[in-house]
């Protein structure tokens, strides 16, 4: 049974139990139509194919950005590879959604809502319930009641977060230790956040910027965004894709003096957006 949002955050439903909290996350639909997916040990050949690189840079690698992170389960394997290369970095870890709320509707009825009051879980009495509506639900009719809950709820949820009468959570995973320096923070990469800008030796960004998800000038419009936050010359961007069978496609780019990045490395042939990414026009 999935853990309801109480359960998650309370604790009770299995302290280290990652298998668990992937099943929890990856029920959760945003308001964009996308689940809460991640794998953890995903990068392990990019892991080793860049670590002389990293390594050798260490000590500059002081202030990295995990751009679409999901529940930020390979931020915290990204930090820990960084330590053990010999760096101690800071890590901003962003995504679309980060942020979310319990909001108590009833008596033993609670909902795990977004921001805007978009419900992502109900939890009745402790069961947990998606809001989503899947194909079958059209042949039994179920998501008339699915349907009718969420137009009625939204606007209650809204006004119930924005009074302050909520429990804000952040989606993120628990295999985040005390003391450990991650930042999670709520930003869209297809806009220019002026509080990132120049900040960071270390950009990166696995699975979002994909030719299937984004088109070429939204791809183009992600990596103008994270030049203007990357330090500047010698600082490092790593792109990947992971594909079905667990395999990386990841180049790891190095920002020249004219600002353009060059390739240093590639793992399993490169990275697909490659081409945009060298072609992108000097600043
Ligand atoms: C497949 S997950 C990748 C998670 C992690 N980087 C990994 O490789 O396991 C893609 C993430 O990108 C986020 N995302 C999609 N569009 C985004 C945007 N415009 N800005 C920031 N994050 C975005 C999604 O919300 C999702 O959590």
């Amino acid at each position: 049974m999935v853990m309801s949002a109480r359960q998650y955050y309370s604790g009770t439903g299995g302290a280290a139990d990652y298998t668990r909290e992937s099943e929890f996350f990856a029920k959760l639909k945003m308001r964009n139509g996308t689940f809460k997916l991640t794998q953890p040990s995903r990068f392990r050949e990019l892991e080793t194919a860049f670590r002389p690189v990293l390594a050798e840079r260490a000590a500059q690698l002081r202030d990295v950005l995990d751009v679409g992170v999901s529940t930020g389960v390979t931020t915290v394997e990204l930090l820990r590879y960084l330590e053990a290369c010999g760096s101690t970095p800071k890590i901003t870890a962003t995504d679309l959604f980060i942020d979310a709320h319990i909001v108590e509707v009833a008596t033993g009825v609670r909902v795990l809502a977004d921001p805007e009051g978009w419900p992502l879980q109900y939890d009745v009495a402790g069961l947990a319930i998606r809001p989503w509506i899947r194909r079958l639900d059209y042949v039994s009719l179920a998501f008339i009641p699915r349907q009718l809950a969420k137009a009625m709820l939204q606007p209650r949820l809204r006004a119930l977060i924005r009074s302050g009468k909520s429990e804000p959570v952040q989606m993120i995973t628990r295999a985040l230790s005390r003391g450990d320096s991650i930042e999670f923070v709520e930003d869209d990469i297809m806009k220019r956040s002026p509080g990132l800008a120049g900040r960071f030796d270390l950009v990166r960004a696995a699975n979002i910027l994909n030719k299937s998800y984004f088109s070429a000038d939204q791809i183009r419009l992600a990596v103008a965004n994270i030049r203007a936050y990357l330090k500047g010359r010698g600082s490092l961007l790593i792109v990947t894709r992971t594909n079905e069978k667990g395999e990386n496609s990841g180049t790891l780019f190095e920002v020249m003096a004219d600002g353009s990045f060059a390739a240093l490395m590639r793992v399993g042939g490169g990275s697909e957006v490659e081409d945009l990414i060298l072609g992108l026009q000097e600043p």
